[in-house]
């Protein structure tokens, strides 16, 4: 999962799928997050996004800030970016197809081929990071049904 700042959006993507794979004990996959900037290496989730995890019963005190390197292309069959800024800019670190091939654009899991945007809600208010939350949650209900199909393949 990867926003610009990885203090925002991705943290919360990476928990809330992590939260659903929990509860369907699938422990196979490994979910990670990082920000395409450097930014806030190092520190820690927003506030505001701590906040709107405990809403829904998420504890996100431990995220730490890292930023994606070129090594997550080796780590990760997924790339899921939160906005198109940062699909460029993952995309542009790609050396080969099959690297270029793992990007994808979260919110075409809910509407696919929209390449619609999670909007950025570090300059909103507690309303955009619910609406952020929500959209997650619907994207991330989308990964996991494929998972869980992939599972019994
Ligand atoms: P995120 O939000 O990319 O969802 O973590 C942001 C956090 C910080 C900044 C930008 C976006 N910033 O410019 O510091």
């Amino acid at each position: 999962m990867v926003c610009l700042g990885n203090i925002c959006r991705s943290p919360m993507a990476k928990a809330i799928l992590i939260k659903k794979l929990n509860e369907k004990n699938i422990t196979r996959v490994e979910v990670d997050s990082a920000g395409t900037s450097d930014y806030h290496s190092g520190g820690k989730a927003d506030y505001r996004t701590m906040e709107s995890g405990k809403k829904h019963g998420i504890d996100l005190s431990t995220h730490r800030a890292r930023q994606f390197t070129r090594h997550d292309f080796d780590t990760f069959d997924l790339i899921y970016a939160m906005d198109s800024t940062n699909y460029s800019d993952i995309l542009n670190q790609a050396s080969k197809k099959e690297e270029a091939e793992k990007v994808k654009m979260i919110l075409n899991e809910i509407n696919p081929g929209a390449n619609l945007s999670v909007p950025d809600p570090w300059f909103g208010g507690e309303k955009d990071f619910e609406k952020v939350f929500a959209m997650l949650d619907k994207a991330c209900d989308i990964i996991l049904e494929k998972i869980q199909k992939e599972e019994k393949q």
